[in-house]
């Protein structure tokens, strides 16, 4: 069962917004016909975010031997390092700050989490103990979101959630075990340029472009990712194409919304655009979540 996840095999250790579980049979179809046979491929995800595709792809390919990792959200990275290089160190920081919380009751869990979230953004922590805050916060902010103001601070607010599990050692053991081939870096997609080659195979998942003024999330980080860094990207798939990699790219689809709206159609004319349909969960309100669609880009013949 291609699709399948459970506690044994590495799974997100964090919830993000516009993760793709949700999207991995279709990533599944996009992928070279010879996936299962080819040797020494490279794998790059320039946007890892939650890592979704990553996990499930080195778990369905083992043959994989490396891969590079990259996110511009540098306490993203420096958990992802943390989780590679001393799993057992932050498994301790994370079963105290979870024996901690669940002992207390609702007004002074709130108290707690507004504390650490105060020393997480104050930014002068260990590298561990910023992974232990990252992900502590993750698991009882609102909605799993991670969102920062313009000042690049942490802003979410509590989330009341019963019983969250805020340390999954075992999961975090089997991730940690995946990312011992794994390179990671902190940095613009743009820089992951230099591994393009003709064995290469990246899978990009940039912030997605707005498709209504009130739908719009791009701020995992300070800066956001406007439409030029939309256009930054493209060039960036016909660099990498031109040395013989391969590439399959997510986004909104616009014409789900404005059917007239020819933004992805017009700067990736000259690659295959697949339509598919996917649940997001990002609107705040539960009743204008729903099937939305997607599109897929690839120079990859058989998406
Ligand atoms: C749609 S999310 C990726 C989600 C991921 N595929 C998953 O399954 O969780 C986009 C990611 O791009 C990162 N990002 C934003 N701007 C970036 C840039 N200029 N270069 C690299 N990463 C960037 C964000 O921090 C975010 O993690």
């Amino acid at each position: 069962m291609p699709f399948q996840n459970n506690d044994t095999q590495a799974h997100p250790f964090i919830k993000w917004v516009g993760g793709k579980s949700q999207l991995l049979e279709e990533v599944h179809k996009a992928l070279p016909a010879d996936m299962d046979t080819r040797r020494h491929l490279t794998y790059v995800e320039p946007f890892v975010g939650g890592g979704a595709v990553l996990f499930w792809i080195l778990r369905q390919y083992p043959h994989i031997e490396h891969a590079i990792i990259n996110d511009i959200n540098p306490e993203l990275i420096c958990t992802y390092r943390a989780i590679k290089t001393d799993v057992e160190l932050l498994i301790t920081e994370l079963q105290t700050i979870q024996t901690e919380y669940l002992s207390l009751g609702a007004d002074s869990r709130k108290e707690y989490f507004l504390e650490k979230r105060a020393l997480f953004n104050a930014k002068d922590n260990s590298g561990n103990t910023t992974s232990a805050l990252f992900i502590f916060l993750n698991r009882t902010c609102f909605n799993g979101l991670f969102r920062v103001n313009a000042k690049g601070q942490f802003n979410v607010p509590h989330g009341r959630y019963a019983n969250p599990r805020i340390c999954d050692a075992e999961n975090l053991r089997a991730v940690s075990r995946l990312l011992q081939k794994v390179d990671i870096h902190c940095g613009d997609f743009a820089e992951t340029g230099c591994y393009a080659g003709c064995n290469t195979l990246y899978y990009l998942d940039p912030p997605y472009r707005p498709i209504t003024s009130t739908s719009s999330f791009t701020s995992y980080y300070r800066y956001g990712f406007n439409d030029a860094d939309q256009i930054r990207l493209r060039d960036f798939c016909d660099e990498i194409s031109k040395v013989g990699s391969m590439f399959i790219a997510s986004n909104s689809d616009p014409k789900s919304m404005h059917p007239e709206e020819n933004f992805f159609d017009t700067i990736y004319s000259r690659y295959t655009i697949k339509r598919v349909s996917a649940t997001r969960m990002i609107n705040s309100k539960p009743d204008r979540r729903g099937c939305i669609s997607e599109i897929m880009i690839s120079n990859v013949a058989n998406i």
